[in-house]
């Protein structure tokens, strides 16, 4: 792969997509007879070859969350033993049953249910994405079932794009509450905004741009005293916020065990260390969970029923993702957490000590920075990181970037790595603020122009030559 910028952001999408043309033989139609499989898996291997290093060194901001071979390996075996399983037919694979309904308990005791008298209840989904999809399905279906026509989610504007893929298909109308001058939910403007339209509040624990937790003890008792439901999006913080409060970390309860809770994301393919395509969705009560269903009873194929969006799923990567947490355990995540934290905390440290740039907020592990001194962008200093190997996330409104730190960050000498390019990045981008290619002109381009649509457009290109083989 060429790490060359060419300047031209639409080429540089096409160099950065489609590096392997002229590599690898371009599949765009079947093969008149098939290939031989060793041959095939050569094909695979030298993809996987080409992208491992970035990845497993870790220089990748969140995207592998565990990583090591043997974890790897052993996610694979168990995908292997269950691959042909499909909960759809849990006659045929009860054992999908079983290992579904231990990951929600797992899951749940892990979020306070072990420590409240309610039931919390759940299902396994496809991610992050899909549990907050069905989270705001429920709420959309229970609050038809009240009445209530022209439902309102009020969410913080840092709350993660999943609920407005969720507002949009299910046509449930937004209200989005700026952050506060923390950076976190504004309480008071959150709490104005609820009315009798109101299906939901949101709050994220932490939210994905600066890893920040929202004031979730304040805002889920705001829409208690309402009446309406509260959904803490942990999808990034389920499976490591649990594990930091118990070792000390300061860490505000954000779980089931506030009665205003009324459902929680939490994602295994993140934190959990499963493999990627598992999350859960959970709910106070199997009354929320009813409305997350699909039933029909009158289809000529037959009785249909499905938890959640899809109708086939992978039982075996439910089993892999039992198979990490039951491999993991309390101490497991404990230890992992506490390697993540320190990691975080030499690299929260570098962010502090770099001059012409700052930390947003005192976050525990996911570091936003931005730049304070004029002239000096941001989107360079990324640009720069990219040039010494390393993937951060570029985020605007305002313009900053993220590290998610993983365990791959724990290995020896990443922070430290990191702390050394960070100061090297900054100086070059200070240096050299008119430097060709790379990802900046895409970001200051998107947040210059005032046509969102043209924006749009371009990110519909980026997805049409996805698919160009
Ligand atoms: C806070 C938060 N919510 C939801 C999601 C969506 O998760 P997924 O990408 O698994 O759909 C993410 C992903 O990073 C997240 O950080």
């Amino acid at each position: 792969m060429t790490d060359q910028p060419t300047g031209d952001p639409l080429a540089e999408l096409e160099r950065v997509l489609k590096p392997y043309r002229g590599t690898l033989p371009t599949r765009a139609r079947l093969p008149e007879h098939g290939v031989a499989r060793d041959e095939v898996l050569a094909e695979l291997r030298e993809m996987a070859d080409a992208e491992r290093e970035r990845w497993q060194s870790g220089h990748v901001s969140g995207a592998v969350y565990q990583g090591d071979p043997e974890h790897v390996a052993f996610l694979a075996e168990a995908y292997a033993i269950h691959s042909q399983s499909n909960p759809l037919h849990l006659d045929v694979w009860p054992s999908a049953a079983k290992l579904e309904a231990e990951i929600v308990a797992m899951t749940a005791g892990m979020l306070g249910a072990d420590r409240i008298e309610d039931d919390v209840v759940g299902t396994v989904t496809s991610g992050g994405t899909e549990s907050i999809v069905m989270a705001m399905r429920a709420y959309r279906r229970r609050g038809l079932a009240q009445g209530i026509e022209r439902p309102v989610m009020v969410l913080p504007q840092t709350a993660h794009a999943a609920f407005d893929k969720a507002a949009e298909l299910m046509g449930i109308e937004q209200r989005k509450i700026p952050v506060g001058a923390d950076w976190v939910a504004d309480v008071d403007a959150m709490a104005a905004a609820i009315d009798e339209r109101t299906i939901v509040v949101v709050g994220s624990a932490p939210a994905f741009p600066h890893g920040l937790i929202d004031p979730i003890v304040a805002l889920s008792e705001a829409a208690r005293e309402r009446g309406v439901g509260f959904h803490t999006d942990s999808c990034l913080g389920g499976f490591i916020l649990p594990w930091a409060e118990r070792l000390g970390h300061p860490v505000p309860v954000f779980d089931f065990r506030l009665p205003g809770v009324t459902s929680m994301s939490a994602d295994t393919h993140k934190f959990g260390y499963a493999a990627k395509g598992t999350s859960v969705v959970l709910y106070r009560g199997a009354e929320l969970r009813r409305h997350q269903y699909f039933t029909f009873s009158d289809w000529p194929g037959g009785l249909y029923a499905t938890p959640t969006l899809p109708g086939s799923r992978p039982g075996g990567l439910s089993a892999a993702c039992w198979a990490a947490m039951v491999a993991f355990g309390e101490s497991g995540y404990m230890d992992a957490t506490a390697r993540i934290l320190e990691a975080a905390a030499t690299m929260k440290a570098a962010i502090r000590a770099t001059e012409g740039i700052e930390l947003i907020g005192d976050p525990l592990y996911t570091l936003a920075f931005r730049a304070t001194e004029e002239g000096l962008d941001v989107y360079r200093v990324m640009d720069a990181m990219t040039a010494r190997g390393w993937r951060l996330n570029g985020l605007h409104r305002p313009p900053c970037v993220h590290i998610c730190v993983t365990l791959r960050h724990a290995q020896t000498g990443v922070a430290a790595a990191f702390a050394e390019d960070l100061d090297a990045a900054v100086r070059e981008a200070r240096e050299q603020p008119q430097a060709e290619g790379g990802m900046a002109p895409i970001y200051g381009l998107a947040a210059s122009v005032p046509d969102r649509a043209l924006v749009s457009s371009f990110l519909e290109q980026y997805m049409d030559r996805w698919f160009v083989p």
